[in-house]
């Protein structure tokens, strides 16, 4: 694997019950747990990918004395795609409590030969120059939007370290993100073997939007 992934669930913890529940086709029907779970998930990556930021020396006071402890030096933007990405960027948001935050609406548009492309309706996006940018995408399946939305996200400003994070990734969609993104990390959960003709990832869980927030 590239050194620029992390497989988080490559190395057994407790990550991996949580994935197994969302992709269980029984347990995935609670949609509340579902939420949870990619709520879960965020918050472990979170945790995970604050090992690799900056950190500054700050002295504490306690009622008994006082230490010197190793703080970030700045809140990342925790930058999403809309709708899967919500519970999952709601956990980012449990590790990284005063981060900036930017939401993208990317959808597929379908057309005329059965094929899809990336459209980008929406955006609500903090200054991201010289800051740590996070992109999170629950599935990310060819890596077409997180490419399209990164592109996007460049003629606004130039963040100074880009990381990306997913719950499930196709092989394929990771290579694209590599290429496209070559200054990113990655942090995901899990890399699945393939993609269906209409690109949902196998063994995957299924669509992540539908089963958090029901049928479009
Ligand atoms: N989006 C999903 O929700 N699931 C997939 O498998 C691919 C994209």
């Amino acid at each position: 694997m590239d050194t620029r992934v992390t497989v988080v669930g490559n190395r057994p913890s407790y990550l991996n019950q949580i994935i197994f529940e969302m992709r269980d086709r029984k347990v995935q029907q609670d949609r509340m747990r579902f939420r949870r779970n990619l709520s879960r998930t965020g918050q472990i990556l979170a945790y995970e990918i604050s090992k690799e930021l900056e950190y500054e020396s700050r002295t504490v006071t306690t009622p008994l004395g006082e230490l010197d402890m190793h703080l970030p030096e700045a809140q990342p933007v925790i930058v999403s795609i809309l709708r899967a990405g919500l519970p999952f960027h709601q956990g980012f948001l449990e590790l990284f409590d005063e981060a900036d935050n930017g939401f993208i609406a990317a959808y597929r548009h379908i057309t005329k030969g059965n094929e899809f492309e990336i459209r980008i309706e929406y955006q609500a996006m903090p200054e991201i120059t010289n800051r740590t940018m996070i992109l999170v995408d629950p599935m990310i399946a060819t890596g077409k939007s997180l490419v399209m939305c990164h592109r996007q996200l460049l003629e606004r400003g130039r963040p100074e370290r880009i990381f990306v994070a997913g719950v499930v990734a196709s092989e394929e969609g990771l290579e694209y993100v590599l290429r496209n993104i070559p200054n990113a990390r990655i942090f995901v959960g899990s890399v699945d073997r393939e993609l269906t003709a209409k690109s949902y990832i196998v063994p995957g869980l299924g669509d992540a939007g539908d089963l958090a927030f029901g049928p479009k």
